[in-house]
């Protein structure tokens, strides 16, 4: 069964327009970078080039000693990735501006300041050392009034940066005005589970313990550090997708339903439930794994082991893969594993959320055959919904087997950059992490990562292009007792 699905993040984006606005100005911190380049500004390419933000003004700023021609050259090259070619892009093209500035000193930040005019959205794509110190010096040379501020992940290096970094921005901006940053939450399938739990009668009232034996959250990728070693290098997988990106799915797959989809209604139910979110039996040592690949290859693709990557402090012993198991300590989840696992390097992609049903109570004796739990499957790229469901078999109908039934959803409008910039410029910052969220979220990974530093956890190793390491915390049904 193929169909398509409408996509429930352009309807929460449709429901925040507001008609006329004035100019706007994106003045992006960390320009040179990387991220600009891949993501960020294709993604501003696409927005821009729907229509959405008529008279934007582009200003970029880093180290780099780039002009203004340098940095044209640099966005229209970033949007020509995603064809964002027509009128209106290259408008902003025409009038982006670059200013060269260490955006820790307030002088440079004055300067930056006067060339941007109107609504004032200030993206930091920075590392989070230097975040805080430019935010730190902002406050000290102020700001214009409604300005929007975005942060990119990760927020805060653990839970008491993050706080303090929450401190300086909270004497910056309201609370409402920061958006930090997980593009996961600007994907339409992640988005999507609001749609399939809450406006479903099918599926809602059976997740929970009652039903659940565990819930699965992967993403599993085939792709290496792709020179990314300044960055990873200090983050590893837990870091890099488990305390961001899969936090922030197991929390839209966990939370009670919200009366409304607005900000206060949808944040206030994630920390809610990441509140009542952690480590299994409290027990890290014994409910996580890491591991990092060594020499193999993917896809035909030879890779050099982590270690020998340029750039890498192989002593440092960054993961680049991270299990761990979490409990929610709710009414409805009370019970069940949460086990969240990312992983670079491996034989296969697979980035889906499974939910492993219990056994029924009773099956009629005479139907054999029952192996395999039934399951629901969210898809993250394939974007698709999946259910595993046991039926008769073909030839004995009492000989049970299993279907599996599947949906593509539609594509959303937006990348998930386009998407978390459309809330940034629109002030909605329902998609976006609220900022007790951020320390949450260090605070349910923290145990593991002291348990690590311990060395209570080994660090083992996997082949790059094979399944990760054997003992998986992702033991799944039949050898699951909690199936049967
Ligand atoms: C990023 C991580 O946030 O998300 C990367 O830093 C990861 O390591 C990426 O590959 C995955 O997201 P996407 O959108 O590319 O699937």
């Amino acid at each position: 069964m193929t169909t398509s699905t409408p996509s429930a993040a352009s309807s929460v984006a449709d429901r925040r327009a507001d008609g006329g606005r004035v100019p706007q100005t994106l003045l992006l911190l960390g320009a040179s970078g990387d991220l600009a380049a891949r993501l960020l500004l294709p993604g501003l390419g696409r927005l821009v080039g729907g229509g959405a933000q008529p008279g934007l003004r582009l200003v970029g700023s880093g180290a780099e000693d780039w002009d203004d021609e340098r940095w044209r050259r640099r966005v229209a090259e970033s949007f020509a990735m995603v064809g964002a070619d027509g009128p209106a892009e290259t408008e902003v093209v025409r009038a982006a501006r670059y200013v060269p500035a260490d955006v820790t000193r307030e002088e440079d930040l004055r300067r930056l300041l006067a060339t941007c005019h109107g609504q004032l959205v200030i993206f930091f794509a920075l590392p989070p050392t230097v975040t805080a110190r430019a935010a730190a010096a902002l406050t000290r040379v102020g700001l214009p009034p409604g300005t929007r501020l975005m942060l990119e992940k990760p927020f805060g290096t653990d839970e008491v940066s993050a706080r303090s970094l929450n401190d300086i921005l909270a004497g910056l901006v309201p609370e409402d005005q920061v958006h930090r940053i997980d593009h996961f939450l600007g994907k339409s399938t992640v988005v999507n589970i609001l749609g399939l739990r809450f406006a479903n009668r099918i599926f809602e009232p059976v997740l929970n313990a009652a039903h659940v034996a565990c819930v699965d959250i992967v993403f599993d990728e085939t792709l290496g550090l792709e020179g990314r070693a300044g960055y990873y290098d200090g983050a590893g997988a837990l870091v890099d997708m488990v305390q961001s990106h899969l936090l922030q799915i197991l929390a839209l797959m966990a939370m009670d339903a919200p009366p409304t989809l607005d900000a206060r209604d949808l944040r206030g139910r994630k920390a809610q439930v990441l509140r009542a979110t952690r480590v299994w039996d409290g027990d890290p040592a014994r409910w996580s794994r890491r591991a990092r690949y060594t020499a193999g290859e993917v896809g035909g693709r030879r890779l050099p082991a982590y270690a020998d990557e340029p750039g890498i402090e192989a002593t440092r012993g960054t993961e680049t893969l991270a299990e761990v198991v979490l409990g929610v300590d709710t009414w409805r989840w009370a019970g069940v594993p949460f086990r969240l696992r990312s992983g670079k390097a491996l034989a296969g992609t697979r980035k889906e959320a499974v939910v492993t049903f219990k056994q029924p109570p009773r099956v009629p004796t005479g139907l054999t055959g029952l192996e395999q739990p039934d399951r629901l499957r969210i898809g993250f790229g394939p974007d698709r919904l999946g259910l595993d469901v046991n039926i008769n078999g073909p030839g004995n109908p009492l000989e049970l087997d299993q279907v599996h039934l599947t949906a593509d959803f539609g594509p959303g409008g937006l990348p998930p950059y386009g998407e978390v910039l459309r809330g940034a410029f629109d002030g909605d910052p329902t998609l976006s992490v609220r900022g007790d969220t951020a320390e949450e979220c260090w605070r349910i990974v923290g145990p593991v990562l002291e348990a690590w530093r311990a060395g209570a956890v080994p660090l083992q190793e996997y082949p790059a292009g094979s399944h990760g390491p054997g003992d998986s915390l992702l033991a799944c049904p039949p050898g699951d007792a909690r199936w049967r």
